[in-house]
């Protein structure tokens, strides 16, 4: 069954193409998530499924039915915002009420009281339900926001970046969390941010989308290992994929067309000097613990890998460099299949 499905959808604000062309489809029980950086077109594709915004052109379907024309209360949706949408004047409680006491929705006090009640345990504020929201720690308020959303069992919750405001270590914890919850209630949740880390950690599939448009759809692995086009290849990774012109690199194999080369840091091998042609300068390595970045120069190009803490490398050293299948883009960005491994 597939629950919710973008056809062809454009929105455009005077001159700003915000959505071009989108379709997509969110699956049920689905954690898709759109990877984009600001002004992407994010927080529009949301709105357009919300009803908030009309498309220009095509068709957002709810269960198999055309909603396009649907007015915003009518369909089965529930929204998370980017800020905090508590009411300061109610209680957690009665924030988490809320959406179930709407006259429209009927719901007895009762079954209210229960769904809060669930809701609260799964997002561990059950201690603060009497709590004032305005009572309550940033982490807190955001919990209950996305509780305000989870009291309904709709067909879609939509998620505009959630946890974009908390700091990392808060960020961290409930992205972890957010996962929990939607295996355990089967929920079905498109999910935008920014940050390649909750894309990677917490979808099913990630769409990549840039200036409205999306570049790619896939898992979470398959982004990462087959970008389809150099842009993509940088939005995932850390330290960030080095690029570098296929002309600097003359004796390595690659297929016909290569004008780029993509490594990321598993396919930058580095070593003693033993005979090899491709001699880097190390500038500079970061210790992190379990790990050291190492950047180096190569040719004017400053790229950068990882190596083991143990193994001795200083700034100034020249090193020798292995690449271990990295991934080969055209001259527009496209990337070229692998032929040569
Ligand atoms: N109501 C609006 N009026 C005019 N321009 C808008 C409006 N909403 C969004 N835009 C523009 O559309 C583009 C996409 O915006 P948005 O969907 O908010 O991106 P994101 O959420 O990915 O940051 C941006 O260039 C933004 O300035
Ligand atoms: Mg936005």
């Amino acid at each position: 069954m597939t629950d919710v499905v973008l056809r062809n959808i454009s929105k455009r604000f005077g001159s700003v193409e915000a959505v071009r062309d989108l379709s997509l489809s969110v699956n049920d029980g689905e954690f898709v998530v759109l990877l984009g950086p600001s002004g992407a077109g994010k927080t529009t594709t949301l709105r357009l499924i919300a009803g908030l915004e009309q498309p220009d052109s095509g068709s957002v379907l709810i269960d198999g039915e055309d909603v396009t024309r649907d007015p915003p209360g009518t369909r089965d949706i529930a929204f998370v915002f980017q800020q905090y949408s508590l009411y300061p004047h109610l209680s957690v409680y009665d924030n988490l009420a809320f959406p179930l006491r709407s006259p429209a929705r009927r719901v007895p006090e009762r079954l209210i009281k229960k769904r809060v009640e669930q809701t609260a345990e799964l997002l561990h504020v059950s201690s603060k339900l009497k709590n004032s929201a305005t009572r309550l720690s940033g982490g807190e308020m955001q919990r209950v926001a996305i509780g305000r959303a989870l009291v309904r069992d709709p067909a879609i919750y939509l998620m505009d970046e959630p946890l974009s405001s908390l700091d990392a270590k808060l960020r961290a914890e409930l992205r972890l969390e957010l996962k929990r919850i939607q295996i355990e209630l089967g929920a079905t949740i498109l999910y935008v941010t920014h940050d390649q880390v909750e894309a990677m950690t917490m979808a099913s599939r990630i769409g990549v989308i840039r200036d409205g448009k999306l570049l790619q759809l896939g898992s979470p692995r398959e982004i990462y290992e087959n970008p389809a086009d150099s842009y993509v290849a940088s939005r995932l990774g850390t330290p960030p994929i080095n690029f570098l012109p296929a002309h600097l690199v003359p004796d390595v194999a690659m297929p016909d067309g290569t004008e780029m080369l993509g490594i990321r840091t598993e396919h930058l091998e580095i070593g003693k000097r033993n005979g090899g042609t491709l001699v880097g300068r190390v500038h500079r390595v970061e210790h992190l613990g379990e790990q050291n970045h190492v950047h180096l120069e190569y040719k004017g190009k400053m790229l950068v890998t990882l190596a083991d803490p143990h193994q001795p490398v200083d700034a100034g050293e020249d090193v020798e460099l292995r690449l271990k299948h990295p991934l080969y883009f055209d001259a527009a960005g496209r990337r070229i299949p692998a032929v040569i491994q």
